[in-house]
């Protein structure tokens, strides 16, 4: 056993004082993990929008001083009480929505939507006890979604967990634990387009083109490509792309422009933006009839998806997901094995654009800031 079981572990942890703000690597206490919760060495992190958009809380509530991060793979340092599914050495994904495994939501094959441990962007604290396991000199730092990876160690609830095989390279497989995994799964279990159909995706960073290759696997014909960032076009190939849109250059919104090339609109369409205006075109562009609308991006607190009813009454659905409607425990440890073993045609290194050392995590936000990356991986250790 690790002489650290049971102790306040002292170590690098990069938090984010105040909004907007580049992020301090501060020496912060972890302390050891609670009833139900275990405490990870985090190995890689990633950064995904949704950790810059609570950071520039612009849109959202600010909470802070946080440590933010919800894309990594690590080991399992120790385990609290009642853990009974993973002891230390276990190579793990953190996952930002959990699986209790006893809710209804847990038990119903169609929902991931756990009722004790869903996403929670403004809680800043464990449920257990309400309070937070970081502290800087005393004073407590706020978590993130229930994972904060952007800490050498970190104390997460056992259902936000993935055990997945200790042969998986944790430096390529940490972005299943968000945003690949989001968009195939947008893709895969929720849209769930035909073969031959033609797929519209909204946005095409990380988690849009995870969905681009979700689409491609389910045999879309053509996948249509819509981004404000024209840099996006070429690399947007690589993963199946066909056609490309840039709302920038067209007079008409985008969604009849989207009609006029499809006889009518597109058979279903994934929206991974975070723009309600690309939402409401993501919906509009559906065919009537049969088309399914699905948004992965996260709105700010204060949006409102406006559309005319009669566009829903046309028989268009629309549908959203967090995490592409995969359970973490149960679901996640399976796709790492289907990606091992090639059964799944995912190649997680063409997203991983960037890496940097855990010292110069700032860069990864530039990087994201200036659309320049996809995923930029933060090594923990030197
Ligand atoms: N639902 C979930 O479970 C979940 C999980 C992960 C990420 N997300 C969200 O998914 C979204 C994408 O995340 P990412 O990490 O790939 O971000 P990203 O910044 O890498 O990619 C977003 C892309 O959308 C484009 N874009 C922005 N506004 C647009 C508009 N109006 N029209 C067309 N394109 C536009 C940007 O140019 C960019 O290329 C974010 O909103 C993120 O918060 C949701
Ligand atoms: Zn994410
Ligand atoms: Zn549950």
């Amino acid at each position: 056993m690790s002489s650290t079981v049971g102790q306040v572990i002292r170590c690098r942890a990069a938090v984010a004082w105040e909004a907007g703000k580049p992020l301090v690597i501060e020496e912060v206490e972890v302390a050891p993990p609670q009833a139900m919760e275990v405490r990870l060495k985090i190995l890689y992190t990633a950064l995904c929008h949704t950790d810059v958009y609570f950071w520039e809380a612009k849109g959202q509530t600010p909470v802070f001083p946080r440590i933010f991060g919800h894309e990594a793979g690590g080991i399992v340092e120790s385990v609290g009480e009642g853990v009974t599914e993973l002891s230390p050495g276990d190579h793990v994904l953190p996952v930002f929505t959990g699986e209790c495994g006893e809710c209804r939501h847990c038990k119903s094959e169609e929902s991931n939507m756990c009722d004790l441990l869903r996403i929670n962007t403004d809680r800043g604290v464990m449920i257990g006890d309400g309070k937070s396991r970081f502290s800087v000199k005393g004073k407590p730092i706020y978590h993130f979604v229930g994972t904060s990876t952007f800490s050498e160690y970190t104390v997460v609830h056992v259902g936000c967990v993935a055990k997945i095989n200790p042969q998986a390279p944790l430096d390529k497989v940490c972005v299943l634990s968000c945003g690949i995994s989001t968009g195939l799964g947008a893709a895969l279990n929720v849209a769930k387009p035909k073969p031959g159909s033609v797929v519209a995706i909204f946005g095409l960073g990380a988690v849009g083109l995870a969905a681009a290759e979700g689409a491609r696997l389910s045999g879309a014909s053509r996948i249509i490509g819509i981004d404000l960032n024209p840099s996006r076009f070429e690399i947007a190939k690589k993963f199946g792309v066909t056609e490309f849109l840039n709302p920038k250059d067209h007079d008409k919104p985008i969604q009849e422009v989207i009609a006029a090339m499809t006889d009518g609109g597109v058979d279903r369409s994934i929206e991974c933006t975070g723009s309600i205006s690309a939402m409401i075109s993501a919906f509009e562009c559906v065919h009537d009839g049969w088309g399914v609308a699905v948004l992965v991006g996260v709105p700010n607190k204060d949006d409102a998806f406006k559309t005319h009813p009669m566009n829903v009454l046309n028989e268009r659905t629309l549908k959203g997901t967090f995490f592409g409607n995969y359970k973490p425990r149960s679901d996640i440890p399976v796709v790492v094995e289907k990606y091992m073993k090639k059964e799944l045609e995912l190649e997680l290194e063409k997203f991983i654009t960037h890496e940097v050392s855990f010292l110069e995590i700032n860069k990864a936000f530039e990087y994201m800031l200036a659309g320049e990356s996809l995923r930029c991986i933060i090594r923990m250790e030197p």
